[in-house]
């Protein structure tokens, strides 16, 4: 079984794996990654979603072998608790969730949101966030932390 190079959160990394191993189990069993959840297995939750080249994939679904070469996020990738990022930060402020499972790929789905638009709208936020399933129904508190945090990086960059 030839290795297989990945770049996960901009360091490389080489794993031995069968091509067809979902990216998700890569992360969480190869590389000791953790933070990207295992929910349905299914494509149909978003608890494992994840970064690739800046675009926000469900890594459950996705075999190893289609990201070799990519850039590959995750949530680990996005700040850390002494540096949280701002949607980190703005979810914390929040209280953005109860149980927390959905987090780490709302904020990843949120992440990509917010690189491509700045300013979204709450609609815009619903419809980046349709395919994250949140079970504890803290959308609302999601939104706002999606809304804080997109102000917040507007504030730092202006
Ligand atoms: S675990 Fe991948 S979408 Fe649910
Ligand atoms: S906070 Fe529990 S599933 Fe979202």
């Amino acid at each position: 079984m030839p290795p297989i190079s990945l770049t996960v959160n901009g360091k490389p990394a080489q794993i031995t794996a069968d091509g067809d191993t979902p990216l998700l189990d890569v992360l969480r069993n190869h590389l000791g990654l953790p933070g990207t959840k295992f929910g349905c297995g299914l494509e149909q939750c978003g608890c494992c979603m994840v970064l690739v080249d800046g675009e926000p994939e469900k890594s459950c679904g996705k075999a190893v072998s289609t990201v070799a070469g990519k850039a590959i996020t995750t949530i680990e990738g996005l700040g850390t608790p002494d540096h949280p990022h701002p949607l980190q930060q703005a979810f914390i402020d929040e209280q953005a969730g109860q149980c927390g499972y959905c987090l780490g790929g709302i904020l990843i789905t949120a992440k990509a949101l917010l690189d491509r638009n700045p300013s979204p709208t709450r609609r815009q936020i619903a419809e980046a966030l349709d395919d994250n399933l949140c079970r504890c129904g803290s959308h609302f508190r999601i939104m706002r932390a999606v809304e804080r945090a997109a102000a917040q990086m507007r504030g730092a960059t202006t």
